[in-house]
């Protein structure tokens, strides 16, 4: 046969994490507070990071309480990376994904001196996985900008925020440069632009075409912070990777109604968009239009679209739980749903979670196939997982076939991607141990592989005990995906 059969030699597996929502010790050894940190229990009003209010921020920076703001304790890996990382290795993991935390390393996002324990801190994190052969990956921007800057210059909303950034970004990649080769600018860039996190606290005063013109400038702002980090790794070690990062957003068209593909389109490339400027280094014509139509002028400055067009990333990595649906003319019964910050319309041949995100398994090989067919980079699956509610037996285990289904059948359909002839560099799912949910703030959704005992009102002895999918994870890396 002349196609491969399988995964390849040298396939990274593993999973992936993001600092906030693990590392807890978030007063300690000279860390500051980051916005992530001041997200309330549940979901700021139940749904996501959106709706933070400069209100909220004030309240949540005079506040003390680990309970009221989850982030805040994760699930103590900052004390328990050990045992973690052991745990990852029996796995069999050859690569975890973690982020650094900006506020460890400059507790305001800009002091004039680094804080030294704060990287101490990661250099014994990447020494640990080194000693069993994990390689990691790093992503330097995971939804936690310190919040002294949110204050400072309403997030990424302002222009300085850059080099604020890319002091730090220039301190990591250097000081990190012989531990870690793989490395990603922003967690999921595209719902980055919706959050507070990105462009500073709602403001109540501002209208929603203000709100929308304020985003895409942030935006701007990060592609730029993201061209210089990339530009700062090539120069300081040529052999690294730099990749980019989005939330797929696999998007189909709710009836063969061509209103509804056109409209499909549409709304898919404002996913694709993200990867179109970080890899082929430009805005896309199509951004030009939908600027137009929606009255949005972005500012730049006169070298930013050679800084673009010369730093592009080396490779495209991206978080799937789920697809979403196009419907151009919704009647009452259509459902509307939405995930990780996207919204779209309830899809009547997929069953969802828990948390009512539809369970997709094809749709990644359909977006595995369009990324290559497109973009012909390198891929890296950085996060695939499930959010369910565990059930600890009296034995004191946990039975979650659910999670291996899951995990079993998008690995399949990665198995025929790779068939199809895409360059896959590894699948890092999400996530090795339990950890706070981002958009909820909560441990009752729990992904992991390893469970924590810790509940969402504080109680439990934060012990670890490998689920069924541990075992089953193990088995997979063993045989190097030939049993699933
Ligand atoms: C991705 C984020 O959007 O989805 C993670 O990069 C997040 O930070 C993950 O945890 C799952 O979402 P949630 O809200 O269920 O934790």
């Amino acid at each position: 046969t002349d196609y491969p059969q399988s995964f390849p030699a040298g396939f990274l597996w593993g999973g992936a994490s993001a600092a906030t929502q693990i590392e807890g010790g978030w007063n300690v050894d000279g860390k500051g507070l980051s916005g992530a940190e001041c997200i309330i229990a549940g979901g700021q009003k139940n749904s996501t990071q959106d709706n933070v209010t400069k209100k909220d921020l004030l309240l949540a920076v005079k506040s003390q309480s680990e309970m009221k703001y989850p982030k805040r304790h994760g699930n103590d890996f900052y004390h328990r990376y050990k045992e973690d990382i052991q745990l990852m290795a029996k796995m069999g993991f050859q690569a975890y994904r973690l982020s650094i935390s900006w506020s460890r390393i400059f507790p305001h996002g800009d002091d004039e001196k680094p804080n030294e324990k704060g990287l101490e801190f990661y250099d014994r994190i990447f020494d640990e996985l080194h000693r069993y052969n994990i390689e990691p990956v790093v992503t330097l921007f995971h939804y936690d900008t310190p919040v002294a800057l949110t204050f400072k210059y309403n997030g990424w909303a302002d222009r300085k925020i850059i080099s604020a950034a890319t002091r730090y970004t220039q301190l990591v990649l250097k000081r990190y440069s012989d531990k870690v080769r793989y490395w990603m600018t922003f967690n999921e860039i595209n719902t980055g632009t919706t959050g507070f996190h990105a462009t500073g606290a709602v403001d109540s005063d501002l209208s929603k075409h203000e709100q929308l013109q304020l985003r895409y400038q942030a935006l701007h702002h990060q592609f730029i912070a993201s061209a210089i980090a990339t530009k700062q790794l090539h120069q300081i070690n040529p052999q690294a990777k730099m990749g980019c990062m989005i939330g797929r957003d696999q998007t189909y068209p709710a009836t063969a109604n061509p209103s509804d593909s056109i409209l499909a389109q549409q709304e898919d490339r404002l996913n694709l968009f993200y990867p179109d400027v970080q890899i082929r280094g430009e805005y896309p014509e199509y951004m030009n239009r939908y600027f137009k139509d929606h009255g949005i002028k972005i500012k730049m400055k006169p070298d930013d679209q050679q800084l673009l067009k010369k730093n592009t990333v080396d490779y495209l990595s991206f978080s799937y739980y789920t697809s979403r649906v196009s419907n151009s003319r919704p009647t009452s019964s259509d459902k509307k749903i939405t995930v990780n910050m996207a919204n779209g319309f309830n899809n009547p041949y997929l069953e969802g979670t828990p948390w009512g995100w539809l369970i997709d398994p094809v749709g990644l090989r359909v977006t595995l196939n369009e990324f290559w067919d497109r973009y012909h980079v390198p891929l890296f699956i950085v996060e695939n997982g499930l959010g369910a509610v565990d059930q600890l037996t009296n034995d004191r285990k946990i039975h979650d076939d659910y999670r291996i289904n899951y995990l079993q059948s998008h690995l399949e359909q990665v198995k025929e991607a790779i068939k199809d002839g895409v360059n896959l560099i590894g699948y890092l799912m999400w996530s090795p141990i339990d950890l706070v949910s981002f958009s909820t703030s909560e441990m009752k959704k729990r992904y992991g592989l390893v469970y924590v005992d810790l509940d969402n009102d504080g109680n439990g002895s934060l012990n670890r005990i490998p689920k069924d999918s541990f075992y089953w994870y193990r088995q997979v890396i063993k045989t190097n995906g030939l049993k699933l």
